[in-house]
């Protein structure tokens, strides 16, 4: 394998890591390229369970480079509490390196973002409080942005804090005049303590993988969150504050999309969601709290309950178009094992016409009516089942459903959490 990309296609959640984890080792270098601390993948490695978030899930690979590229957004704090515990977990951890010119998030960031979502009341977007939208707004802001690189000039740090501070305390203020407001020197002598422990790994990750392309060097792509979560193509505004759709790979990088021999779109074999924001094919009944008790639909992050419900072929068909993906892994087959019948959104009423466009208007959105086709459960565990010809046809018509509907060929189809409860195909 030369290049791979592994990107959800749905509201993130869609158990990449497990697909990530399995084509790790098959690959030298593996990149995560957005987001940041508000993901939350687990992985089931050597009969451990390790929850990462800002890591790229290659680190537990101790012979392959991990790295961190320039459009994350990075929380030392948090980046570096999340080794210790991997660490602690007995894990040995491969080579990490970060991007220079990734962003960094400050405790502003996540003060701001306390008061600005509160000012939305019952329209909330529901984040995750990461600070990840609001240094995400700094980036593309340029006055308040500090990055990686930053750091290891401790003087120009120093002067671009004290300039940022007393901004955001006037900002912080103006919103929210009981807000808390913050010290320059307290924020750079802390800082100053993760810089000690981080500086050997920050590079300039671009020339790098560069390189490693040059050289014939494998390289997995890592994503986080999913493709309607993207700012440009999702649900916006309740999406991530990044391109979280296979269009992020490009820019969060700096390796060319064409560059990539393989895209593989994950996509969980229903839907689930968590914050707000539209959600067509929904389930506020048994069947939804079913598939959420089945299916373990709690956040990593946060622990929230997710919103679950049927599968919605024109949300992640548009997830599908705009990542441009080459094959699907179909994930969590197996919680939809115990219902009786099973729907399969095709198509959306909206104002009396089927379209299987998917909306750019949330207004739009939320007009629409999923068009179910309907298919028969199977009622079994298929838990055990290793290749595609066992498992039942109830089953083998779901994932031939889901291929038709995506036309996308299926790649890996996925009926538990562990390694080996993975067809291949
Ligand atoms: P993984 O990588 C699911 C959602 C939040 C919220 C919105 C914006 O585990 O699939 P943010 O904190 O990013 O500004 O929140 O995005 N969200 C996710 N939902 N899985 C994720 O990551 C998510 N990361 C962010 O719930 O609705
Ligand atoms: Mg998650």
């Amino acid at each position: 394998m030369a290049v791979t990309a592994v990107v959800g296609l749905q509201w993130g959640d869609e158990a990449k890591g497990k697909i990530v984890d399995i084509l790790a080792d098959q690959h030298e270098i593996v990149v995560r390229y957005l987001g940041g601390n508000n993901a939350g993948h687990t992985v089931m490695f050597d009969g451990q369970t390790y929850k990462l978030s800002l890591l790229p899930s290659g680190i537990l690979r101790p012979d392959a480079t991990s790295v961190i590229a320039n459009g994350v957004v990075i929380n030392p704090k948090a980046l570096l509490s999340e080794i210790e515990r991997i660490k602690a977990q007995g894990a040995k951890l491969g080579k990490l390196l970060i991007s220079d010119k990734a962003h960094v998030i400050f405790p502003y960031h996540m003060a701001e973002e306390a008061i600005l979502e509160a000012r939305r009341g019952d329209k909330a977007i529901g984040t995750t409080m990461r600070g990840i939208g609001t240094c995400y707004r700094d980036k593309a802001g340029r006055n308040h942005a500090i990055r990686m690189g930053d750091l290891l000039r401790p003087e120009l740090f120093r002067e671009r804090l004290e300039e940022i501070v007393t901004d955001k305390n006037i900002i912080l203020k103006a919103f929210d005049p009981s807000s808390q407001t913050f010290s320059a020197q307290e924020i750079y002598d802390e800082y100053m303590g993760y810089v000690e422990q981080l500086k050997d790994s920050v590079i300039d990750t671009t020339s790098y993988l560069h390189h490693e392309l040059k050289g014939g060097s494998s390289m997995l792509f890592e994503g986080a969150q999913g493709s309607l979560l993207d700012i440009d193509h999702g649900t916006f505004p309740y999406v991530t504050s990044s391109n979280s759709s296979g269009c992020g790979i490009q820019a969060g990088s700096g390796v060319p999309s064409r560059k990539i021999d393989r895209m593989i779109g994950i996509v969980k074999a229903y839907t689930s969601r968590v914050g707000g924001g539209p959600c067509p094919t929904e389930l506020e009944d048994e069947t939804g709290e079913h598939i959420r008790q089945e299916g373990h639909e709690f956040g990593t992050v946060t622990g929230r309950p997710r919103r679950c419900g049927w599968f919605d072929a024109v949300a992640t068909g548009h997830g599908a178009r705009v990542s441009g993906v080459d094959c699907i892994a179909v994930m969590l087959l197996d919680v939809l094992s115990k219902l009786d019948e099973l729907k399969i959104c095709e198509a959306y009423e909206i104002n009396g016409e089927r379209t299987t466009d998917f909306p750019s208007q949330l207004d739009d959105l939320a007009l629409a009516k999923p068009i179910y086709r309907t298919l028969p459960g199977w009622k079994t565990d298929i838990t055990g089942v290793r290749k595609l010809e066992d498992f039942p046809k109830e089953a083998r018509e779901y994932i031939d459903t889901v291929s038709e509907l995506l036309e996308a060929e299926v790649g890996f189809v996925s009926i538990g959490p562990d390694r080996e409860q993975t067809v291949i195909l």
